[in-house]
């Protein structure tokens, strides 16, 4: 696997042209467009897909290994909730020199597939678990220095949002962090479209072309639902996090990390 050293010598997993297609899954037009799923087929382009569609991508991963770094505690377990294939689990077991356990849990067996090929390859010395869970549901947290929710939680239900941050604050041990990446909408309407626009221009530079984007945002319109910036870190606040702070922002993209 090709890596390529970023600021911070972190080496960022640049997606593999020969085990990673190109995304078009959108290219082509579609009269009845199915709600967004992480299927195999989304599976097998997924790393172009992020990497073209969120705006600083590798950035955010490497600020991300960073912060991880800074908060892991030898003994005990670092979460990628959202794992999808991987990426992050590299760069935690690069980035941390702690004694370490990286948990990565994801509802999509395809995603786990890919995820495991990745992490052999990519040869991870950490000790490392795969868990399949509905974030929806109850997922098992214990012993976390750090939970990661990077462009997870605006996949899970409204309605469930509060209880798996509850669940993620009581297994955090005390002095850790969560890590929450997140599309948000903006504070005003008027802001939320001009960021949309944006978003859309960074979109077209990296090759999506207007059918695409429509096609896609249509997909994801019952399946993504963002909220505010400033909603996420109201939630943090009420759960008894004690600092919190945004290490990354732009237009409707954000990072937050929250600690325990
Ligand atoms: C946008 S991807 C996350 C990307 C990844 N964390 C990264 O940094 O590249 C969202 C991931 O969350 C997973 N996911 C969505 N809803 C979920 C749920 N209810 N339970 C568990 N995983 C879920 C998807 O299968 C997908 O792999």
């Amino acid at each position: 696997m090709i890596t390529e050293p970023l600021t911070n010598d972190i080496a960022y997993p640049v997606p593999d042209r020969e085990r990673v297609l190109p995304d078009n899954i959108f290219d082509t037009p579609t009269d009845a467009i199915q709600d967004f799923a992480f299927n195999s087929k989304v599976a097998s382009v997924f790393d172009d897909m992020v990497d073209r569609s969120v705006p600083f991508y590798r950035e955010i991963q490497k600020m991300t290994g960073q912060l991880a770094a800074d908060y892991a505690v030898a003994g005990t377990r670092i979460y990628d909730l959202g794992c999808a294939t991987g990426t992050t689990m590299i760069l935690m077991d690069k980035s941390i020199s702690a004694d370490v356990t990286l948990v990565g849990v994801d509802n999509s067996a395809d995603m786990l597939d890919k995820c495991r090929e990745k992490l052999e390859v990519a040869n991870v010395v950490k000790p490392f678990e795969l868990v399949e869970a509905d974030l929806n549901r109850d997922v098992e947290i214990e012993n976390a220095s750090v939970v990661l929710l990077v462009l997870t939680l605006q996949f899970v239900r409204p309605l469930y949002r509060e209880r798996l941050m509850k669940r993620i604050f009581d297994g955090l041990i005390p002095g850790g962090c969560v890590i929450l990446v997140e599309k948000v909408l903006g504070e005003s309407s008027h802001l939320n479209r001009l960021f949309i626009e944006h978003y859309y221009q960074m979109k077209r530079s990296m090759g999506y072309s207007n059918l695409e984007i429509a096609q896609k945002r249509e997909a994801l319109e019952n399946v993504l639902i963002p909220y505010r910036l400033t909603e996420n870190l109201e939630l943090l606040a009420k759960l008894g996090f004690t600092q919190e702070d945004t290490f990354f922002k732009w237009y409707n993209f954000c990072g937050i990390v929250a600690v325990k």
